[in-house]
């Protein structure tokens, strides 16, 4: 049997963990990945220069930006009240300006030089997800980045053995995605990668999953 769960489900999901910083095998408190790094180390100090980060979670991401000295704009509809705290002792937080929204009524304003979406464009809309990127691309700056990190083919399983979808997600598969990529990106210097993941389910068994899906990350420069 396939269940539907509603997109409120998702929100009430990551409120709960990311306010009781629950650990879960998608490791939202771990570190920034070694690509988003490489893309940060092609930056001198950044005084000025502008970042939007589309589903913060955690906040690293965002941290990191900031510390760099980009004036990032975090969005995420979690409450924010949990990255608000942590803020308040983390160097850097004087260039984070949070936006509590749904990224599905989200309309990006001003220009930037790196835009960063890291595992939440899967949850959207598909035509959301097409209009973002297509204003993102319009909208950033001249050797301006994109590290976009998208989950296609996702099959999920309930703990008794149903399919799970969420309703309205984007549902992308991988050779639809790396399509769109290549035409909306066609001006830019474009590295992608394809990676099998798993999240193991509950039962404690090796080869048991709850969410199986490749990965594919975007790392896309505007030359
Ligand atoms: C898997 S976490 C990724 C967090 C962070 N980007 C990272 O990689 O560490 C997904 C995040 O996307 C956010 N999210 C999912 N759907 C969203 C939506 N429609 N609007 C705003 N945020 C959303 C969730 O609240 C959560 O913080």
């Amino acid at each position: 049997m396939r269940i539907i769960r509603p997109q409120s489900s998702v929100k009430s999901f990551y409120d709960h963990v990311l306010k009781n910083q629950i650990p879960i095998e998608e490791n939202l408190t771990g570190c920034i990945t070694p690509d988003f790094q490489r893309i940060l180390d092609t930056y001198e100090s950044e005084i000025g220069l502008r970042a939007i980060d589309l589903g913060y979670g955690y906040g690293n991401y965002s941290i990191a930006l900031a510390q760099k000295g980009f004036k990032v704009t975090a969005v995420d509809y979690v409450a924010p009240d949990y990255f608000k705290e942590r803020l308040q002792s983390t160097a850097g937080k004087e260039n984070i300006t949070i936006i509590e929204r749904d990224l599905n009524l989200f309309e990006p304003k001003g220009e930037y030089d790196v835009v960063v979406c890291k595992d939440v464009f899967h949850f959207l809309r598909r035509s959301k997800v097409e209009e973002l990127l297509n204003v993102l691309i319009e909208k950033t700056n001249k050797k301006g980045w994109h590290y976009i990190v998208i989950f296609t083919d996702i099959w999920r399983k309930s703990n008794d053995g149903n399919e799970i979808v969420i309703e309205n997600e984007a549902r992308f598969t991988s050779d639809y995605l790396v399509d769109l990529v290549n035409y909306f990106y066609r001006n830019w210097k474009v590295n992608l990668k394809i990676e099998e993941y798993r999240e193991k389910d509950r039962s404690g068994k090796e080869d048991s999953f709850y969410f199986k899906a490749n990965r594919v990350t975007i790392m896309a420069n505007n030359i």
